[in-house]
């Protein structure tokens, strides 16, 4: 499963680099506005500084400006992939980007529909949000089965990106069901790691190591 980045901090990008799981980055117009930075400056330099898919959210909701938006993005970097809401337009738009040879990252996707219509219209990517699925009471990590389960159906390339991550328990779920990639902020990153055992395990195993020197 590939791990993106999901931020529009650049900093943030420096302090995960070193750990050297980063496959990519995801953005969207509210990390992108904490950023304080524009949208195409930060992209291009997340571009510079992790080889991978980059992600990069339309702001047009109109098919004509999400085109020229997805046109003028894709310029910016190879790497770049355009992000369309799961809308009409935004999957006519989709397609229309597949016809383009323009990679995509369909998002806003809360029901195994949107995702098949998603896939029907060549997106790269689909992006649904389990956080704020599971913020309604419902089950995130279902919608993630029934995409996985549908996907496979029919061989659609489309790669499941589940996003909305919110814990460290929902990144071994969905790598459990299967998805492609799982985005998520750099404090999840961080929360993998860590194991008691672990940490009391090397403590025991150093602590005989002494023993041998003396
Ligand atoms: O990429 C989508 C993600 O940033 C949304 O996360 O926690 O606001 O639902 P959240």
């Amino acid at each position: 499963m590939k791990f993106f980045l999901d931020t529009g901090s650049l900093d943030e990008v420096r302090k995960a680099l070193p750990l050297g799981i980063i496959d990519g980055i995801t953005t969207n117009p509210s990390l992108i506005a904490k950023s304080g930075q524009s949208r195409e400056a930060t992209v291009e330099q997340m571009a510079k500084m992790v080889n991978g898919p980059i992600s990069a959210e339309v702001i047009s909701t109109d098919r004509e400006g999400m085109e020229n938006e997805a046109r003028m993005l894709s310029k910016i970097h190879p790497n770049i992939v355009v992000k369309l809401p799961l809308t009409r337009e935004g999957i006519a738009v989709c397609r229309w980007c597949y016809a383009q040879k323009i990679k995509t990252n369909v998002t806003l996707c809360f029901s195994a529909n949107q995702a098949l219509l998603a896939a029907k219209a060549g997106a790269s990517y689909i992006s649904p949000f389990i956080g704020r699925i599971d913020d309604t009471g419902h089950d995130g990590l279902s919608l993630i089965e029934d995409i996985r389960q549908i996907y496979d159906n029919y061989d659609f390339p489309t790669e499941i990106l589940v996003a909305s991550i919110r814990t460290a328990v929902h990144v071994r779920e969905v790598a459990l069901l299967g998805a492609d990639v799982a985005t998520m902020p750099l404090g999840i990153m961080e929360q993998l790691f860590p194991h008691p055992l672990t940490e009391r395990g090397l403590v025991a195993f150093l602590a005989d190591h002494q023993k041998t020197l003396s």
